[in-house]
């Protein structure tokens, strides 16, 4: 398949104009009535926290009609429509043709509550990497876009990150730092286990992620959005330094993943690489694929003054 990264980026980029739209009118409709149970039904899926409701549906369905007529060949993955049973490891494989990866509705519980930080987040994967990235948060309102090699953008038109040149991590990070990091949805060990392991960890990497001279340095914030997809925008403006997700999927992260990398920041589905903050080696095709269910996401971080890497 000839792909041509430019036109399906503004494809893309209006195709979550368009969806944008929808969720205005949607959630509009919703304020106006919010009391009304017909005016948005919802359904639990594993639990009472992983829900799917009438908007999720109804904009997968537009996402995928849309993206169906025009590129008939490609391949579709989102979260309404992905059956499961499916294997959980590596859902888009090398082999697979270019794959539109998709949530269409991505801060499902922040809808239902009308707390703004909900997006449509839209993903092209070739070869399982992440090469177009859309987000649209027409509630804040703010539009997150890259295209592989095309930088990343907020509302088209101001780059990312927000400060040109990005500053270096602070010294002794995480001290300094804003932690950003997702409780996801699996509850079925409650009360003992899964939350509390969780919040372990985050406690542990807000005060000593990497071990790299963080002793005694508290991070200044621990931040959770309840949209991954966002978490990661916000780490590509480079308000958030650091963020970490167990438990989420493509859907949740591959237009975040491609924003991220593009501008200048790490995404790694393990521990961050030795000597990350001076710089990582370039990272090999494999590395680049999406897989697994965790996450690391940190933001481009410059030099310090008179070190050189
Ligand atoms: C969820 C959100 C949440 C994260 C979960 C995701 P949804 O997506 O991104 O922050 O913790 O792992 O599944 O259900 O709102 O699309």
């Amino acid at each position: 398949d000839d792909v041509d990264l430019a036109e399906l980026y503004d494809f893309a980029v209006q195709l979550a104009k368009d969806a944008g739209q929808l969720l205005i009118d949607a959630a509009e409709a919703r304020r106006q009535n919010f009391n009304n149970p017909t005016n948005l039904q919802s359904a639990e899926k594993l639990n009472s926290v992983d829900l799917v409701t009438s908007l999720d549906l109804s904009l997968e369905y537009f996402l995928q009609t849309s993206i169906s007529t025009r590129y008939p060949h490609h391949a579709f993955l989102g979260e309404e429509s992905y059956s499961a049973g499916e294997s959980r490891q590596y859902l888009v494989k090398p082999e697979s043709p270019p794959t539109w990866c998709i949530d269409p509705l991505d801060g499902t519980i922040n809808y239902l509550h009308l707390f703004p930080m909900v997006c449509i987040s839209i993903s092209l994967l070739v070869r399982g990497v992440p090469v177009i990235g859309v987000i649209n948060a027409p509630l804040l309102p703010s539009l997150f876009s890259a295209r592989l090699g095309g930088g990343a953008w907020l509302n088209e038109t101001t780059p990312l990150p927000l400060l040109q040149p990005p500053p270096p991590l602070p010294q002794g990070a995480p001290k300094g730092c804003i932690f950003s990091c997702e409780w996801g949805k699996d509850r079925r060990d409650i009360p003992s286990g899964n939350l509390y392991r969780k919040s372990e960890t985050f406690l542990n990497m807000a005060t000593e992620l990497g071990g790299r001279g963080g002793k005694g340095g508290m991070a200044h914030g621990i931040r959770s959005l309840g949209s991954a997809a966002l978490d990661l925008a916000y780490t590509a403006t480079g308000a958030f330094d650091i963020w970490w997700e167990g438990g989420c999927w493509e859907w949740d992260v591959a237009a975040g993943v491609c924003i991220l990398r593009e501008a200048g920041g790490l995404v790694t589905n393990g521990a961050p690489p030795e000597g990350y903050a001076e710089g990582p080696d370039e990272p090999t095709v494999e590395e680049l694929r999406l897989g697994g269910r965790r996450y690391l996401g940190i933001r481009a971080a410059g030099d310090r003054e008179g070190e050189t890497g």
